[in-house]
């Protein structure tokens, strides 16, 4: 478990296959996501699929004791990680988009020790990638439908230390490898 200000992280577990899938299949919401079919024996496949593996983290983000969304690191490169299926629910605190980011961060630098980060965005997904650039994210390629973005470390902790109304300092980490 990731623990944030006032923002958990925990695994996605078998159990949160309904609730990820009524992320996922909102019209709104998926807009800019890959598709995935709203399926739950297979949206269960795949999270005990996750279950066994390793390279990949795929977390619930919780308030109060209620989850208001997903995030996923994946995808490591050397020194640098990805992250991505970042979906927050109608209802969730204002501030949960900020914390949430922050959090990803500090746990990839403090408890992973990676020092960049990668990731795509879909072209049009303009408030995500306003968000990004907020926090120093520089665009370095693209694909026919995706912006391709690099963060680096000096940028990722400028941002942690402008942003610590979100995040006060790091994240708890217990019981994750
Ligand atoms: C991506 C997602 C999780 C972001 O969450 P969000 O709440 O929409 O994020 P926002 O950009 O609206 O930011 C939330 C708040 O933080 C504020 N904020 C954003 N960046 C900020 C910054 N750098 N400094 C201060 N405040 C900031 C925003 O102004 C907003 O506040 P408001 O509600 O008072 O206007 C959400 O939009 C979502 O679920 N989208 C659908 C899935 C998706 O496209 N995911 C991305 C795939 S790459």
């Amino acid at each position: 478990m990731v623990r944030g200000d006032s923002l958990i992280f925990r695994d996605a577990a078998i159990d949160d296959a309904e609730f990820i899938l009524s992320l996922r299949t909102d019209p709104e919401k998926s807009r800019f996501l890959s598709y995935v079919s709203n399926d739950l024996e297979a949206q269960k496949a795949w999270l005990a699929r996750y279950a066994q593996e390793r390279g990949q983290a795929y977390f619930i983000i919780e308030f109060n004791g209620e989850r208001i969304g997903t995030v996923r690191l994946y995808d490591a490169r050397g020194d640098s990680f990805c992250w991505g299926s970042w979906i927050l629910k109608d209802g969730r605190p204002r501030h949960a988009a900020m914390e949430s980011a922050l959090m990803v961060y500090a746990y990839a630098v403090d408890c992973l020790e990676f020092r960049a980060c990668h990731f795509v965005v879909s072209k049009g997904n303009e408030r995500v990638i306003q968000f990004h650039e907020r926090f120093g994210a520089v665009q370095v390629g693209e694909t026919e439908l995706e912006l391709l973005f690099q963060l680096d470390l000096s940028s990722i902790q400028a941002a942690r230390r402008q942003y610590t109304e979100f995040l006060s300092s790091s994240v708890e980490v217990t019981g994750l490898q």
